[in-house]
């Protein structure tokens, strides 16, 4: 299957082009495209055929020099356009072009037809999605976000775009269940959290059912989707985005889904003693988060001030919770081994993990009066806690984090939230902070007094069961994404949060 196409990649041009009405020598060999300044200044650039995303005939009315009328005839075309992208800072990607030109139309057209069959060799880019564009998400940016940016990338690119402005809140999730879904490559949502929440929640119910699983049963493996899913932020709350891409730049995250690389998002399973209660891919948090989400809630009018003030109540009033709590143990050590960056090996190593390898040897109960329990997917970081609850959750491992909180002094509050602001302090150094790695676990309320109940904060929604079961799906959704390149120690910006 390969063989046939090799000859293709060991084609070598090389000809001489005029950039920005300056000599280049231009060449492609090794999948790669280098053009050199000629005579001084010396300059030259190298760009992998990986990161081309288009190469097409520039139409000379678009022209400022004095070129034949084009009459729509291709071979008179003397300019071609190289659309691409670059990585300009940290896990920040930006859009760019180039237009060489020269005097020979056949050459100009040997260069497009040939780097065109190039990027058509490059299967995993997706060619048709379905995507949601929440107008209403955050600070109602959705429908600008889509036209400034998305669209005009996707039509750059060739990408073919059914598009759905959701009416109202399970809308997206509604198609996800009933649409014929077979002709699309992939899903993307322009929204936060809780946008993504619903796609998630919609691919994996959908999946299930085409498979005749049950999502009730917590013993069931759920079958992985087809459809890759994509990201781009758009919400109040980009949590999820924030994890996958490093960073909440929303050309970053349309360029990612472009490219078309992909990798495992591990997904959680939530339910109480009979029913499925929801699925999640950041964090799920007893106490403390779900007390500001649901004390928050009465606060709408505020907007996404209300966080701030329900989190500054809430800090202050310093409540504990009793809960008991049942951790699925192997080895009784949480590995602070490594972050999960690009090729992570610890995820690639889990690729293949099915739950009957990774049975369970025995269950560690633990009991006692916490601020907050967590249980972290992602490490869930976001701007405001670069380093997140939980830096060492890895993004496709199979397991979870539980992050235990006790119930300590204001002060010891006041260093958990300093810690989450900085990039360079983890939580896992506080003394009253426990981490346990497992795959499932339980919790219950054990309080007896209705007032020292909290609610689950499960991915900004509120969860009012009491006893629920968490189990961990390793790398259940693929999720477009180029992987995320280690942080920079000295970008260290402080903040205050309380979320
Ligand atoms: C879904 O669409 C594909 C192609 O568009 C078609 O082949 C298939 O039969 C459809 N499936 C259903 C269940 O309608
Ligand atoms: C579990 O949750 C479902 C859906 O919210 C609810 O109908 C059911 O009563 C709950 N079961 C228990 C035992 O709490
Ligand atoms: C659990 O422990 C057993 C024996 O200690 C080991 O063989 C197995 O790989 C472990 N499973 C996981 C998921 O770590
Ligand atoms: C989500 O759950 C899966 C199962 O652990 C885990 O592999 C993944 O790392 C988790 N993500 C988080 C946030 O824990």
């Amino acid at each position: 299957m390969e063989s046939s196409n090799d000859s293709i990649w060991d084609i070598v041009l090389l000809n001489t082009f005029i950039i920005s009405k300056k000599k280049f020598k231009v060449y492609f060999h090794r999948k790669t495209l280098i053009w050199e300044r000629e005579t001084p200044p010396h300059s030259r650039t190298s760009l992998p055929v990986n990161d081309i995303i288009a190469v097409k005939y520039l139409h000379n009315s678009d022209q400022s020099c004095c070129c034949n009328v084009d009459n729509g005839v291709e071979s008179t075309h003397q300019v071609f356009t190289v659309h691409f992208v670059v990585q300009e800072k940290q896990n920040q990607w930006k859009y760019k072009r180039v237009d060489l030109e020269s005097s020979d139309h056949r050459q100009v057209t040997t260069w497009v037809t040939t780097l065109d069959s190039m990027l058509t060799e490059l299967k995993h880019r997706p060619k048709h999605l379905l995507m949601f564009v929440n107008p209403f998400g955050g600070r109602k940016r959705g429908l600008r976000i889509y036209k400034e940016v998305v669209k005009p990338l996707m039509d750059i690119a060739g990408v073919k775009v059914d598009l759905t402005i959701t009416q109202r809140s399970n809308h997206a999730r509604d198609i996800l269940l009933e649409d014929n879904l077979t002709e699309y490559d992939g899903v993307v949502c322009v929204g936060g959290d809780g946008t993504f929440s619903e796609i998630m929640n919609g691919l994996i119910t959908r999946t299930a059912r085409d498979n005749g699983v049950d999502p009730n049963n917590v013993a069931c493996d759920l079958p992985k989707p087809n459809l890759r899913v994509g990201i781009i932020p758009g919400g109040s709350t980009d949590t999820v985005a924030y994890c996958i891409h490093g960073t909440t730049d929303i050309q970053t995250a349309v360029i990612h889904i472009i490219i078309g690389e992909s990798a495992g998002l591990d997904v959680s399973s939530v339910h109480n003693q009979t029913t499925l209660l929801c699925y999640y891919a950041s964090v799920i948090s007893y106490g403390y988060l779900g007390d500001i989400i649901r004390d928050s809630d009465n606060f709408r009018w505020m907007g996404p001030k209300r966080y701030d003030f329900s989190g500054m109540k809430k800090f202050l009033a310093n409540q504990g919770y009793e809960v008991e709590i049942k951790l699925a143990v192997n080895s009784s050590k949480t590995e602070e081994d490594s972050k999960c960056l690009k090729d992570c090996k610890r995820c690639a190593s889990q690729k293949d993990l099915t739950s009957d390898e990774s049975s369970v040897q025995e269950w560690k109960v633990i009991q006692g009066k916490f601020l907050m329990v967590n249980g972290a997917n992602l490490s869930c970081a976001c701007p405001r806690s670069p380093n997140g609850i939980s830096p060492y959750t890895h993004m496709g491992d199979g397991c979870l984090d539980v992050v235990l909180v006790k119930h300590t002094s204001i002060l010891n509050n006041l260093r958990l939230l300093l810690t989450l602001s900085s990039r360079l302090k983890s939580i896992y150094d506080l003394p009253f902070v426990d981490v346990h790695r497992t795959t499932q676990f339980s919790v219950k309320a054990v309080s007896r007094e209705a007032t020292d109940v909290s609610v689950w904060n499960c991915d900004g929604e509120v969860l009012v069961d009491t006893s629920i079961f968490i189990r961990a799906h390793c790398q259940l959704l693929q999720i477009f994404f180029r992987g995320v390149e280690p942080c920079l120690e000295e970008e260290n910006p402080r903040c205050f949060c309380f979320l």
